[in-house]
């Protein structure tokens, strides 16, 4: 064999392998790509469970969210469609087929209606709004937030209720109440129960929740040295009783209406959607200068989102106190998606 033939073989051989290569990459790849599963996100708020599930690599396909305020905040945020509007006047063909749907419903519909009277009520519980999109949409997986009290609500019936009509839909459940502060390494003492849901059973065998996390992070660490005059209170008739009241700088007190509250662990109090209109619920502290409420961007802080996340100042602070208080601490949701993930094996 002349050098010339040599060298082309070796050029075929070498362009085969290539060949085979970049199929198997590109194999790889399309597997890849076809494993990423899509998520929607039902009262998405400002889309704080959005964020938690696409940090652990799933692709968020939409959301849905009634308030405009907060939908200003998403969509600054996040680059997905968001479907403005009443859940009950979003139609299911409206909106892409998803694996995984989402959503920290609201838990007021069940103060009102009792045991399944959500169906017949004209007020319309939104819960069986849920159920709907399940019916119509029947996602591999369901994601569920609410309050701890969910559980107890109306004697358990509620929660029964809950439970019950996702059963019935074929999903199998775990459900765990979680704290901030002991699972995503956030000082804030907020404690909510997750659903987590999956058709298969093999894949439910496979969930776990995430185990505990060490808390190393420490108030201060969130805290701005300093605020923006208008946080401060030393123009409030209630100075002179919070200067009195108020002693430790290391922690933070909350406002209850008549008086204040020190957060005996050094944790953040559980962050409220009134927080910031009529004075009730107030997360304050001692900073260098004076007494002040913590201000928007340190409750998303202890909300576990990161400064890049905008809050944007044409809102007013009582709209950023009220979406930051309705969220969720975005690295709970973090640590919970990932393991669907791996349940998943995706
Ligand atoms: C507890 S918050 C959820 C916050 C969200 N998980 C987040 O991370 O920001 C409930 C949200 O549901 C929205 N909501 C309530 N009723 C609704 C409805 N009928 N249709 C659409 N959204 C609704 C509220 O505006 C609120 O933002």
């Amino acid at each position: 064999m002349s050098v010339n033939n040599t060298y082309n073989q070796l050029e075929i051989n070498f362009n085969v392998k290539s060949n085979n290569m970049t199929k198997s990459i590109s194999n790889k790849n399309q597997k890849k790509i076809k494993n990423i599963l899509t998520v929607g996100g039902l009262f998405a708020g400002i889309g704080g469970i959005e964020l938690g599930f696409k940090k652990v690599g799933f692709k968020i396909s939409w959301a849905n969210e009634i308030d405009k305020n907060a939908a200003i905040t998403y969509r600054i945020n996040h680059k997905h469609k968001l479907f403005e509007k009443d859940l009950k006047e979003l139609q299911t063909v409206e909106v892409e087929k998803i694996d995984i749907l989402t959503g920290g419903f609201p838990c007021q519909a069940f103060s009102v209606a009792g045991y399944r009277k959500g169906f017949e009520d004209d007020r319309g519980n939104v819960f069986f709004e849920i159920l709907r999109f399940i019916d119509d949409l029947k996602p591999k997986v369901l994601f569920l937030e609410n309050v701890k009290n969910l559980k107890s609500h109306d004697n358990g019936k509620t929660f029964k209720t809950v439970i019950n009509e996702l059963e019935s839909r074929g999903y199998h459940l775990n459900y765990k109440v979680l704290n901030s502060s002991q699972y995503a390494n956030v000082p804030q003492n907020r404690e909510r129960i997750y659903i987590v849901g999956f058709r298969d059973k093999e894949v439910y065998n496979n969930f776990e929740f995430p185990k505990p996390k060490k808390l190393t992070k420490t108030i201060k660490d969130l805290l701005d040295d300093k605020a923006d005059e208008n946080f401060y209170y030393n123009k409030s008739k209630y100075y002179a009783q919070l200067k009195e009241e108020m002693i430790n700088s290391d922690t933070i007190y909350q406002w209850r209406r008549t008086y204040v509250r020190e957060n005996k662990s050094k944790l953040c109090p559980t962050l409220t959607a009134n927080m910031g209109t009529g004075g009730h619920n107030v997360p304050l502290i001692i900073d260098k200068k004076d007494i002040r409420k913590l201000t928007p961007r340190e409750c998303a802080r202890f909300q576990g989102y990161d400064d890049s996340f905008i809050l944007s100042d044409k809102l007013a602070n009582s709209a950023l106190y009220k979406q930051v208080g309705n969220s969720v601490t975005v690295p709970v949701i973090e640590a919970i998606a990932k393991q669907i993930k791996k349940a998943l094996n995706v």
